[in-house]
């Protein structure tokens, strides 16, 4: 990606996404030269189990515990200035308990929470017991922990992390998280950049600014990348992806990204993301409460490019194709109506009742496209349904499939990448509300299970390949104070996809 793809948009300077990214470094580091480390703080990660040695860091941890000054439960930290002995200014000790692969992220994320009124600089986080999941969980905590978005908030730059020393105390210790530091890194890249994406406002996100970070992707090496326009889609038959964008005067796009790691004869996986750049609803309006957020409905859009741009940073030997529909779903007087029949590219006309039903009729004409690659599997990505939110709240995306074996890779890959999904059903009696007197399908069924519904739809447009479905509406963002989007499923993603490799 190039700063000046980013370029300026009404004025505001939107900067290079890239300034935000801290650089990780693995290293050599036990306690003793952990005291003597110039920093701006050291972190140290204690498990239950720790052996203090004779160094001034673990004689503190002695004194800390013995004076009950240091719980031995998942996230209870001391927090020490110019700590006797210790050249960093600030010192923080964290527990980690048995140190699962979630405490240590919770631990961590606690560590530089309260480091966040010192504004380091440059922190050394100490892995006396750093296993390959651990450090994984180190780095995803401390990118996720510290990450500040800049694009149009460009005094936040003062508040940046630049420098990360992830510790361990021997050299064969490092030598045995290497690969994994080198996966959690690069995926920290491909979720700072889907983040970049998710959290732009959508005037600074539109889907010809969408289509032109693809295009930098594709400056990457084994990456290309092609760009469809309004006459193509048209071209193709894509009436259901044209008619919800007909409401816009932001043209559509299509974007097509191919990563090739393997040989040309390998079959890919495809990722489909939707990326409506903003959701207003259509003629059937959402309500004004928090429809800003609707600025995320690109999030499953902006996880297939973090995807690929972990990719490239990987060169793993297989084949990956993204596909995305972006456009922009409005109200006007060109825009598509309550009872409105399309025509999708697979030939099924579709009788759309509601026009905030707009993300399953950008993704059936891409599903179609999908086929063209002769995929092993194609998984779309999308903020689907609010129903989904109700299901499964913030923690776990949807998972559908009815293929159990990619359904079970991809829970597998979820929990590994701490990226949690959960599967639900797809019987064919949840299809009923989808019939219309008008249509081959209507796209919405009635309010109950509004995700599944939403899902069966989707399935009839998958019928010629492995296919899943993730429903991340409740994942990909974050609402409240805390609002921005999380990067999710990037990390499941890209698990999935480097478990594939044959
Ligand atoms: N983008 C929304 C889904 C959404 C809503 C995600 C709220 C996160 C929070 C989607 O396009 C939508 O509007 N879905 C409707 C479907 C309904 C009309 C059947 C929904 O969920 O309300
Ligand atoms: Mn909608
Ligand atoms: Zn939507």
């Amino acid at each position: 990606m190039q700063a000046c793809l980013l370029g300026k948009q009404n004025g505001i300077p939107s900067g290079n996404w890239k300034d935000v990214i801290m650089n990780f470094e693995l290293k050599t580091l036990d306690l003793k030269a952990a005291a003597g480390f110039n920093t701006d703080a050291v972190v140290v990660l204690l498990p239950t189990h720790f052996k203090p040695g004779r160094d001034p860091i673990s004689q503190l941890v002695t004194k800390a515990r013995a004076n009950a000054d240091l719980e031995d439960t998942v996230g209870k930290l001391l927090s020490i200035w110019h700590a006797e002995g210790v050249k960093a200014p600030r010192l923080v000790l964290v527990s980690t308990g048995e140190g699962s692969a979630r405490s240590v992220r919770t631990a961590t994320t606690a560590a530089i929470a309260a480091l966040k009124s010192v504004n380091p600089k440059s922190i050394a986080v100490c892995m006396p017991d750093g296993t390959q999941q651990r450090v994984h969980a180190v780095v995803q905590a401390v990118s996720d922990a510290s990450y500040v978005f800049t694009t149009t908030k460009p005094s936040a730059k003062a508040s940046m992390l630049k420098r990360v020393v992830v510790g361990l105390p021997t050299l064969e210790k490092v030598k045995a998280v290497k690969s994994a530091f080198t996966t959690a890194t690069a995926l920290a890249q491909g979720v700072a950049l889907a983040k970049e994406w998710g959290n732009r406002p959508a005037n600074h996100a539109t889907p010809t600014m969408l289509a032109r970070a693809a295009q930098g992707l594709a400056k990457k090496s084994r990456i290309k990348c092609q760009v469809l326009g309004p006459k193509e889609v048209e071209k193709l038959g894509m009436g259901s992806f044209a008619a919800v964008a007909q409401g816009s005067s932001e043209p559509l796009r299509f974007i097509v990204l191919q990563y090739t790691g393997a040989a040309k004869t390998v079959a890919p996986t495809v990722l489909v993301g939707k990326g409506i750049t903003f959701d207003t609803g259509g003629i059937s309006l959402k309500p004004g409460p928090g429809m800003d957020e609707m600025k995320f409905d690109m999030c499953g859009a902006a996880s297939v490019l973090g995807t690929f741009e972990a990719l490239a940073a990987l060169q793993p030997a297989i084949n990956v194709v993204g596909l995305i529909p972006t456009c922009e779903n409005m109200p006007s007087s060109n825009a598509l109506k309550p009872g409105d029949v399309v025509t999708s590219m697979s030939g099924q006309t579709i009788e759309v009742l509601n026009t905030d039903a707009e993300g399953r009729l950008i993704l059936c004409d891409a599903l179609t496209y999908a086929k063209r690659f002769k995929p092993r599997a194609v998984i779309d990505i999308a903020t689907l349904t609010g129903a989904c939110v109700i299901s499964l709240g913030h923690i776990r995306s949807g998972l559908f499939s009815p293929s159990d074996d990619l359904a079970q890779a991809l829970m597998q890959a979820g929990e590994e990448s701490m990226d949690l999904c959960w599967r639900l059903p797809l019987d064919e009696e949840y299809a009923e509300g989808l019939k219309s007197n008008f249509a081959d399908v209507a796209n919405v069924a009635g309010r109950d299970a509004g995700a599944v519904t939403a899902a069966k739809f989707l399935q009839r447009f998958a019928k010629d390949f492995p296919w899943a479905h993730l429903d991340i509406a409740g994942a990909a963002w974050k609402t409240g104070a805390a609002k921005g989007a999380t990067g999710r499923p990037v990390g499941l993603l890209l698990h999935y996809l480097l478990r594939s490799k044959v």
